[in-house]
């Protein structure tokens, strides 16, 4: 099989690789000349571990080719399917911008030889694939052709750091079609990756758009609502690791996603939160959950700088902070969004230093930080001369740090956990002031 994927971003290299992985034949196709010159040479536009070996390999087979005209590949290429991964930035009142989506759309319908499937892989407001099918064929009978072809939609549910493992072993896959033919197309595409039991499930065009949505919005709650949760347990001595480990327990809640912090980032849960609560009222419908799921998240990311204010009874000029994590989650170098930004601005507004170190995001944080901000060599540098410790980001190689080098570096032994990845008694024990979230001081 053939297939084309417009957009070498996050969702659309992966989508690619993956597909190539598998055997199947790969274009991907961006306009950004100097992004698919650097794809060809193995030189890859972001962080995503196992990626670049899984380009690499797939591309010496020639599974898997770079190229910035979508006509040629169209016109030529046979494909099956073309997938459509471009972004949707988020527009000045927070609905999507389809302006690229509908762009490449139009592009297809100029170039289209014969049956295609034409999917829309981007997260994509409802109703999507409509305006897609109508400015392919609008083009069509531009050119006076009668080509048949169908629009799809397959929302991706891949996270960020795990892409590959979520794509090759994927809890479900989500189809929306509105033909026989095209869901063939999809289920002979999708068959390598049920292997693990997992369903492909066949569902009509709004209803596939609509279930992207809902998974991140759901998701987005649970976080805000286990937020919630942790601020009062603060008020009222309880300890949220206790509460969480208890109700995570019971199936129905399940215990994923319910850890506390300071905020989630990102470029998914904030745009696409903010999306279908526009959606929504574009609609003539409140959102309200949704509203308060977004206020919990604006509210959270100022919670760890509250508790460094309360701690130095707000003296912060002049301090010296230390700063452990920059990406908006671990195992990956992406700055949207992410609390790390909001925490930092606050503490340079108060005239505090900070210096900061994160495994692989200092270059992307730079591009908002600039030198304000002082960049560490490793994790120990950054804590020399420090007031205290913020722990932002959970990556792996913060988690058990020698304590007692830790201690000598700074000037004074406190530690802000913004993810509740140590244990406060022990640290206590170690001579250190922990303030973690959700947890009575
Ligand atoms: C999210 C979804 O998990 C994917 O299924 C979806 O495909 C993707 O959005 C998308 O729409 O493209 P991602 O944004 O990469 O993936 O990252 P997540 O691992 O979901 O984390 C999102 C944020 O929630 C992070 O800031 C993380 O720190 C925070 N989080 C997560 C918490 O604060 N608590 C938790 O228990 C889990």
């Amino acid at each position: 099989m053939r297939i084309a994927v417009v957009g070498t971003g996050y969702v659309g290299l992966v989508t690619g690789t993956c597909f190539a992985e598998v055997g199947i034949d790969v274009t991907c196709i961006d306009i950004d000349e100097r992004k698919i010159e650097n794809l060809r040479q193995g030189i890859l536009p972001i962080y995503e571990p196992g990626l670049e070996e899984m380009v690499e390999r797939n591309a010496q087979k020639g599974r898997l080719s770079f190229s910035t005209d979508l006509s040629e590949v169209v016109e030529s290429c046979g494909c099956e399917a073309v997938f459509i991964a471009v972004g949707t930035p988020p527009g000045e009142d927070g609905s999507a911008d389809l302006k690229y989506v509908l762009a490449v759309a139009r592009h297809i319908g100029r170039s289209l030889k014969g049956y295609t499937v034409v999917v829309t892989k981007s997260t994509v407001p409802v109703g999507t694939a409509r305006k897609v099918r109508q400015a392919i064929a609008e083009e069509l009978e531009a050119r006076g052709e009668q080509i048949d072809f169908d629009v799809a939609s397959n929302p991706e549910f891949l996270k960020e750091g795990a892409a590959i493992d979520d794509f090759l072993k994927p809890d479900r896959i989500v189809v929306g079609v509105e033909s026989e033919r095209a869901e063939q197309v999809m289920s002979r595409l999708y068959k390598p990756f049920l292997m693990n039991g997992h369903p492909l499930i066949f569902m009509d065009i709004p209803s596939a758009e609509m279930t992207k949505y809902a998974a991140n919005a759901m998701l987005a709650t649970k976080i805000s609502f286990m937020n919630d949760v942790a601020n009062l347990c603060e008020i009222m001595g309880a300890d949220v690791n206790m509460v969480r480990r208890g109700i995570g327990s019971d199936a129905r809640i399940g215990n994923k996603f319910i850890y506390p912090g300071i905020g989630y980032g990102g470029s998914c849960f904030p745009k696409d939160v903010k999306a279908l609560i526009k959606t929504a009222s574009e609609n003539g419908y409140a959102m309200q959950v949704l509203q308060a799921v977004e206020q919990v998240n604006e509210r959270q990311k100022s919670v760890l700088f509250d508790k460094v204010v309360a701690h130095f009874n707000g003296d912060l000029a002049g301090r010296t902070f230390a700063v452990w994590g920059l990406s908006f989650k671990p195992k990956t170098d992406d700055m949207r969004e992410a609390p790390s930004l909001v925490i930092i601005e606050r503490l340079l507004e108060a005239g505090a230093r900070v210096k900061a170190y994160d495994p692989v995001a200092m270059a992307e944080a730079r591009h908002s930080l600039g030198d304000r901000v002082e960049y560490g060599k490793d994790e120990y540098e950054a804590l020399i001369d420090a007031d205290a410790l913020l722990l932002v980001t959970e990556w792996p190689e913060f988690r058990s740090p020698n304590f007692s080098v830790v201690g000598k570096l700074m000037k004074e032994k406190v530690v802000f956990d913004g993810r509740n990845i140590y244990d406060g008694a022990e640290l206590a024990a170690k001579g250190f002031a922990y303030h973690g979230i959700g947890v009575a001081q």
